[in-house]
């Protein structure tokens, strides 16, 4: 596996290129979309860029976990060809003023408590789009309000990239994997566990009762929505001490 920094250095990419965009800190959510771009393309492209514009808070875009030699390993044992790990110089190089928007879909949900996120993270993607020219690029569907930003991103300009999701990967307990989950203390993490057990109801007025009874019990909820996503999802982030969590399920699985 090449370790690549500068975009100069990519050169060019063999075949059918899958790109794995990620912030590092990989867990098993992140080997099944290497796993999966292994299956479909040639060469496999992980992103390792921890990226400041979708970070509203300084504290958390510091506090976010970095371990870049496990990365390197982990992404290396999973058959990918390419560790792309630019420095945010690179990415944003003095004088950077060009942003992606994608109005209406990054308004709600985790657009109204993250400002400024989802442009963040389209404008991100479209450079990694760029950079790495993919034909098929890997998402998880845990942030299924980021998939709906891509693909309409990825619509409305034209780009000639295929998104493909990848179904949550959770823990044997039912929590969603996120690199967020080491921050829980064992009592905050089965306090969280009412999330998924909550959205496994599918029903979004029984999600709202269960968890409103924990308000005050160590939970805070900041939504329990369904939103009108393509699959359309039941949604919900909730507040476990100072660690934000966020889950959904898919509601109905239509064909595509
Ligand atoms: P990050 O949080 O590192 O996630 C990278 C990818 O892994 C995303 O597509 C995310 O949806 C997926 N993922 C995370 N946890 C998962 C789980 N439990 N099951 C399945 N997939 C999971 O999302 C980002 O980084 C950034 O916003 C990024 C797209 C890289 C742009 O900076």
């Amino acid at each position: 596996m090449r370790v690549v920094r500068r975009i100069a250095d990519l050169g060019a990419l063999d075949g059918d290129v899958g790109l794995v965009p990620t912030m590092g800190a990989l867990h098993a959510g992140h080997d099944a979309l290497i796993h999966a771009a292994g299956r479909d393309c040639d060469t496999v492209v992980v992103s390792l860029f921890v990226n400041p514009a979708q970070f509203g808070d300084p504290d958390d875009l510091a506090a976010y976990p970095r371990d870049e030699d496990r990365d390197i390993r982990r992404a290396e044992a999973l058959g990918a060809d390419v560790l792309f790990a630019p420095g945010v110089e690179e990415m944003y190089p003095p004088g950077f003023q060009t942003w992606i928007e994608v109005e209406e879909l990054s308004r709600g949900l985790e657009g109204e408590h993250r400002p400024g996120h989802f442009r963040g993270v389209a404008t991100i993607c479209l450079k990694l789009f760029n950079i790495v020219r993919p034909r098929y690029a890997y998402f998880g569907q845990k942030d299924a309000q980021q998939l709906a930003v891509l693909r309409r991103m990825v619509r409305d300009l034209e780009l000639d990239v295929t998104i493909t999701s990848v179904p949550t990967v959770r823990d044997a307990d039912g929590l969603a994997l996120s690199s967020r989950n080491a921050r829980l203390s064992p009592a905050e993490r089965e306090a969280a566990l009412a999330l998924p057990r909550a959205l496994a109801t599918r029903d979004v007025a029984a999600a709202r009762t269960a968890l409103s009874h924990l308000e005050g019990a160590g939970l805070e909820v900041d939504y329990v929505e369904v939103a009108d996503f393509d699959p359309p999802v039941l949604v919900a982030a909730v507040r476990v001490g100072s660690t934000r969590l966020i889950d959904n399920v898919v509601l109905e699985e239509e064909p595509r």
